[in-house]
Formats: C-alpha cells, sequence, structure tokens
C-alpha cells in the first residue's frame, strides 16, 4: 500500500528543507490518498448506525422516565385517582427521605398509636390531602395507594395479571428468588419451596427458636445491674435474634456461616437504604464506585459461602445423609425429588436459583419479624397491664418448662 502513496510517512514525520505551506500540501495529498472513498462509505455507514443505535436508547430512556409515567399518570387520573404530579427521573423520592429524616429526629410521645406520621410521613401526608385511593411516584414508577378492600381484590383476581416491580441490579445485590418471579417461573418455585414451610416442619424447628430465645434472655439476665434493672435497645437485640433463629433454622449445623451471611446482608441493606435516591438512576448501580464495589464485594462473599454450603450439603445428600430439617435440606430435598407435593413433575432450580432463595430466606425473614417484636414489645411497654397478663399467661401454661408447640393452642392473651 505504501509504495502507491506519492510520499513515505517517514517523509512527513521528518521533513526536509521545504516550506511550510507546501510540506502542509503534501501532508493533505497523503491523508487524502488514504482515506479511500470506499473507506469514507463505510464510516458513514458505522457512524450512522452508532448514531442510529445511541438515538434509538436515548428516545427509550426518554420514554421510560418521561413519557412512559406522563401516559400512565393521565391514565390513573382518568379513572379518578388524585395524588402527586411526577417529577422527571426522581418522582416523589426526594421529598419522601426528606420527610422520613425529619419525622424520625422527633420522638413519638408516650402511649401513642398514631404512627403513620413517623413512619410514613409524606404517605400519610398524601392520603390526607388526596384521599384514600390516590397516586404518588417511586421515581419514575407509580404508586397507587388503595382501600384494602380493592388491594384484595387485584391480588386474589385469577384473571388479572399483577406485574411485579423489576429492579434487577438491586435484586441480584439483595435478593431475587420466588418473590421476583412471576407466572409460571413462580408457580415452579413455589412447589419447590413450599413443603420447607409445611407446618409439620416449623414445628421441627422449635427447639432451634428455643435455643435462640434462651441465649437472648440470659444475656439480658447478666446485665441487670445491683437494684435488678436493665435498659436495653430492643431493636438491635431483635434483629440479632432473628438474624440467629434464619442461621440455625436455614442451615442448621453450618449456623456461624449463616450468621457471617446475615452480618453481610444487614450492611447491604444498610448501603442500599442510603442510596435509594441515587439507585434511581438508570445505570447508577454499574458504576464503579467506591461504595458499589463493595456491594459487589459482599454480594461475592454471600454467593460464595452459599455455594460451599449448597455444594457439601448436596454430596451428603446424595451419599444417604437426612435433610436435617432446615430449610436448606428441606428445599434442597424437594428439589431433587422432581415431584411436587400432589405427586405432579417439577423440573429442579439450578444451583444459582437456589442461591437466590437462600438469600431471599434471609431478607424476607429477618427485618420483617425482628420490626413486628421491637413493635410488639413497644406496645407492651406502653400497657404494662398487658404485659402482666401475658407474662401470667404463659407462666400458667408453661411454667419455667420450654415452650412446646401443642400449648400455643390454648393461648389467649398471647395470641
Ligand atoms: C412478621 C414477619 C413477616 C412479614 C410481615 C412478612 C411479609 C411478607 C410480605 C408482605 C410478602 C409479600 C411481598 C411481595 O410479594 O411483594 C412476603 C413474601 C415472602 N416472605 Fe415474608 N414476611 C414475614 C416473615 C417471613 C419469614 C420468616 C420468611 C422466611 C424465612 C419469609 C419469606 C417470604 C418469602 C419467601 C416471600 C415470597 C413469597 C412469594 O412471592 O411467593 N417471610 N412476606
Amino acid at each position: 500500500m505504501h509504495s502507491s502513496l506519492p510520499y513515505s510517512f517517514n517523509r512527513i514525520s521528518h521533513p526536509t528543507n521545504l516550506p511550510p505551506i507546501k510540506r502542509e500540501r503534501e501532508r493533505d495529498m497523503v491523508l487524502t490518498a488514504l482515506i479511500s472513498p470506499a473507506l469514507v462509505q463505510w464510516s458513514f455507514l458505522v457512524c450512522g448506525s452508532l448514531g442510529f443505535v445511541l438515538l434509538w436508547q436515548a428516545a427509550k430512556l426518554i420514554d421510560r422516565l418521561w413519557w412512559h409515567p406522563r401516559r400512565l399518570e393521565r391514565a390513573l387520573r382518568a379513572e379518578g385517582l388524585r395524588g402527586t404530579s411526577y417529577r422527571f427521573l426522581v418522582g416523589d423520592v426526594i421529598d419522601y427521605e426528606r420527610r422520613s429524616k425529619e419525622a424520625r429526629s422527633r420522638s413519638m410521645p408516650l402511649r401513642c398509636h398514631n404512627i403513620a406520621p413517623l413512619v410514613a410521613p409524606l404517605l400519610h401526608d398524601i392520603v390526607r390531602e388526596h384521599g384514600k385511593a390516590c397516586i404518588c411516584w417511586f421515581g419514575p414508577y407509580p404508586k397507587v395507594i388503595s382501600d384494602p378492600e380493592q388491594t384484595k381484590e387485584v391480588m386474589s383476581n385469577k384473571f388479572g395479571h399483577f406485574e411485579k416491580l423489576k429492579f434487577p441490579a438491586l435484586s441480584r445485590l439483595l435478593a431475587g428468588g420466588v418473590a421476583t418471579y412471576e407466572g409460571e417461573q413462580w408457580v415452579k418455585h413455589r412447589r419447590i419451596l413450599n413443603p420447607a414451610f409445611h407446618l409439620e416442619k416449623l414445628k421441627l424447628m422449635m427447639p432451634a427458636f428455643s435455643t435462640c430465645c434462651q441465649e437472648l434472655v440470659s444475656r439480658w439476665t447478666q446485665s441487670l445491674g445491683s437494684d435488678g434493672t436493665y435498659e436495653v435497645d430492643v431493636c438491635p437485640e431483635f434483629q440479632r435474634l432473628t438474624g440467629d433463629v434464619i442461621s440455625r433454622t436455614a442451615f442448621g449445623s453450618n449456623y456461624a456461616e449463616g450468621a457471617r451471611i446475615f452480618q453481610l446482608q444487614s450492611e447491604q441493606t444498610a448501603r442500599i437504604l442510603a442510596r435509594v435516591k441515587k439507585i434511581i438512576i438508570p445505570g447508577y448501580l454499574s458504576l464503579p464506585t467506591r461504595n458499589n464495589r463493595r456491594m459487589s464485594e459482599i454480594n461475592n462473599e454471600i454467593e460464595s459461602i452459599l455455594l460451599n454450603l449448597i455444594g457439601e450439603r448436596m454430596q451428603a445428600m446424595q451419599e444417604g445423609e437426612n435433610t436435617k430439617n432446615d430449610l436448606l435440606g428441606l428445599m434442597l430435598e424437594s428439589n431433587m425429588r422432581g415431584t411436587d407435593e400432589n405427586g405432579q413433575c417439577i423440573s429442579g432450580m439450578t444451583i444459582d436459583e437456589v442461591v437466590e432463595e437462600c438469600k431471599l430466606f434471609y431478607f424476607a425473614g429477618t427485618e420483617t419479624t425482628s420490626i413486628l417484636l421491637t413493635w410488639t414489645m413497644v406496645i407492651l411497654s406502653m400497657h404494662p397491664e398487658w404485659q402482666d397478663r401475658a407474662r401470667e399467661e404463659v407462666l400458667g401454661l408453661f411454667g419455667k418448662n420450654k415452650i412446646e408447640y401443642e400449648g400455643f393452642g390454648r393461648l389467649k392473651t398471647c395470641r
């Protein structure tokens, strides 16, 4: 190719004693010779296609972040729903965060049960202003607040299709599994998981519940001061308790690895909650920020612990060991059996899917239960007379013995 050029590159990069204008003309001649008409056509084609793809993606993004929410808003308003107006990208997220921070800086008056303004101050105000059925915005997604009867109708209507919101990048970091699936995939996973949550199987987990509760009570008892009192922040205590319970009931003897997963998932949740505002920006979680890198590391560590646990357990079960009646064993047994509880054939889950279900047990089971327990304690502290009645009932039924499942049916106050 060089031979067809009037000058070699050498001569251009090491100019002779030609005057500058002439030298520039020569360089132009070389460049013109390099850019042949075919090359020009190709570069137009490539740049044109790239430009088209970029425009197409930009149009899709604008549709997703502006036109689609606006269309939904019009449709919802046409149904008679009032509420906040959509704001590009963020919706009500910034207000939501600001109002929640303000509300949490105030303490609740004693014996007050009006928790809505404290727990969800913005939603509380929106409902007050726009009525019990109204809309607000989580980023570009409308949230319809409706009365419970309407919600029940939508959720249980077999003819309708209830679509779940999808945040794949977030689910990957936190937990996916059955909670994020729809249709056939959801049915398949539920069929495999159901046996693990049968009452008979849950009863077998009672000793694990008991051990965790006893540990908590003896820790509190040991901390009692000389005056027989001890002030305790029950919220973190119950987080630890529910983390322990899930670790024991999900992984039995591999409780220590389970506890590490709980620790990592708590850090992950805190990191995500602190950045909700940014996470709604498309692609934000893929940016190589320090926090995103840490979240990936956490996820990798959780997944590698789970992969090890699952691999070891599957091998042990293939060698004839029993399920140990923990959630992992029961799930794997049901997965390997190939039929559901009604004897219908089901194809099993992949190892990656089993990992996601394990992550979900932690995520779904710990925070929910610890908040319920914390709130129960707050209410019992507000009403010591009910605390006395509950204590009397439990001691009357079980004495100082371990609590047995069979006695639950006779509880009246605590039920
Ligand atoms: C007080 C405690 C709990 C509350 C209030 C609670 C609440 C909920 C709610 C509202 C959902 C539906 C979420 C949705 O579809 O958007 C759900 C789903 C789920 N929960 Fe819980 N939960 C609690 C405890 C637990 C525990 C202890 C576990 C397991 C260890 C668990 C496992 C699950 C799973 C696997 C799903 C997904 C079910 C499916 O989509 O078919 N939950 N929970």
